[in-house]
């Protein structure tokens, strides 16, 4: 297995493109089974995730094809190519294991499909190991839009013989992937569907705004969501939004280094709870249209208090990064997940270069600042391992990060954009250890 090396203690100066959010690229991949007509996607990530979701769709029928577009700089990533999809036959009901192990984002096939064929039968999910992540909410809504469902061998089977019909479907918890399957069950269901308590997360008004494009009467009402289900879904073309996650990631890789980071292609107003805290704790971000400059403008990092909530607030996909990020800050930092019960695996790791952190329970307290010094590390998810990468690049000496694959997973392109910002970083294929 592939692990990567940093030098640390270089300051990233630079520009970084962000690439298309992975997060949305999935659930908008997945739209294309909603339709026998092409769906045309610009800005998709070149990532593993991607490919296990091309495999995924393959599987179900899908015709997979890239084109190349004419707007190549010396700053394009490897995503530059668009992606066309089109389902005009499915020709399999059935998403196996082998691929849904490896993704849990693989699970939204179970409502565009079951809407359009009438049956499904969809592995349970893996993923990051980050908690439970039960797909209980997924089920009851499409309960609720008149499927049968049965569980058998670790697979969900779901059935609506005489097709979806519209319901008003209310959420435990605005979950990100249950709304987003139910959104798509909804657009092919017979009638009206409102999902209240629906996730607004910028991922999910992404799907929203291209099955728009493809001919659906989609209203947003605060967090509730009205769907006007249609047969006539039609082909589109459409431009993925850029990751915040990963704007996010290396808005921090700039300022804990102390260097300066120049974000394009990326709209601000994405990360307004992450840049506010960025703010507080001594660092400069200049937004322009598209393109963000921010830098470390202070000797040491004020503390901070951070508590992971649903859209606007703060992500949980950015925790891990903050909490690298506050070893270095003076005093007592607070960090409280409240979305996920098992994300902080990366305390362990962090705590191994040298920081120091408490956990109780959903609360981590975090003590800095602290000298951080290399040394061999490994994650169990994908943010987790990112953090350990942002930890890397401001520690003292040498870092072996083990598990690339979860970075391969949802950072395209993360070895070439540090290291076009002065980081010291490499892959080391297995087997081939040298000296840097
Ligand atoms: C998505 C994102 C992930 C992000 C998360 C929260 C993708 C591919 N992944 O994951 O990066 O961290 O949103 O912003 O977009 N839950 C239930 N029952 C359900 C579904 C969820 O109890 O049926 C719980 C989960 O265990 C979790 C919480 O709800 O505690 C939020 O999960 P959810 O929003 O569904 O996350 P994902 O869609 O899996």
């Amino acid at each position: 297995m592939d692990s990567i090396r940093i030098l640390g203690g270089n300051q990233l100066r630079g520009q970084i493109k962000i690439s298309g959010s992975k997060n949305s690229s999935l659930p908008i991949m997945i739209s294309s089974l909603l339709t026998d007509q092409e769906l045309v996607l610009d800005n998709i990530p070149n990532l593993t995730d991607i490919e296990t979701l091309v495999l995924i769709l393959k599987d179900l029928g899908a015709d997979i094809n890239y084109s190349i577009p004419k707007r190549k700089s010396s700053l394009s990533t490897t995503s530059d190519r668009i992606m066309h999809i089109k389902f005009k036959n499915i020709i399999s009901n059935q998403a196996n294991y082998e691929h849904l192990s490896k993704m849990r984002a693989g699970f939204l096939v179970i409502g565009p499909l079951l809407a359009r064929t009438g049956y499904a039968k969809v592995s349970m999910p893996g993923g990051c190991a980050i908690g439970t992540r039960p797909v209980d909410m997924h089920l009851m809504g499409l309960k609720k839009l008149g499927a049968d469902i049965k569980i058998e061998k670790g697979y969900v089977i779901a059935e609506a013989k005489n097709g979806l019909v519209g319901n008003k479907i209310h959420l435990s918890k605005p979950s990100v992937g249950a709304t987003q399957n139910l959104i798509m069950a909804a657009s092919l269901a017979k009638g009206e569907s409102i999902i209240l308590n629906a996730s607004i997360e910028p991922e999910t008004m992404d799907l929203i705004a291209c099955i728009r494009k493809m001919g659906v009467d989609i209203d947003v009402h605060g967090d509730n969501v009205q769907i006007q289900g249609t047969i006539n879904i039609k082909g589109a073309s459409y431009e993925i939004m850029s990751d915040r996650i990963e704007a996010g990631t290396y808005a921090i890789a700039g300022c804990m280094t102390g260097g300066r980071i120049e974000l394009t292609n990326f709209d601000p107003h994405l990360l307004e709870s992450p840049f506010e805290i960025l703010r507080n704790i001594g660092c400069s971000i200049k937004l322009f249209n598209r393109r963000i400059v921010i830098e470390k403008v202070v000797k040491d990092f004020e503390p901070a208090k951070i508590t992971t909530e649903p859209y606007p607030g703060f992500p949980t996909d950015l925790q891990a990064q903050f909490m690298a990020l506050l070893t270095q800050a003076s005093g007592k930092s607070i960090i409280n997940e409240r979305i996920f019960e098992n994300r902080f695996m990366h305390v362990q790791e962090l705590v191994r270069m040298g920081a120091k952190i408490n956990l109780d329970g959903d609360k981590a307290t975090i003590i800095g600042k602290t000298e951080l010094i290399g040394a061999p590390v490994m994650a169990t998810d994908l943010r987790a391992s990112v953090s350990l990468v942002l930890a890397a690049l401001s520690a003292k000496g040498e870092t072996i990060i083990n598990r690339v694959y979860h970075l391969d997973r949802g950072f395209e392109d993360l070895e070439k954009k540090i290291l076009n910002c002065g980081g010291i970083i490499e892959r080391i294929q297995e087997n081939k250890y040298e000296v840097i």
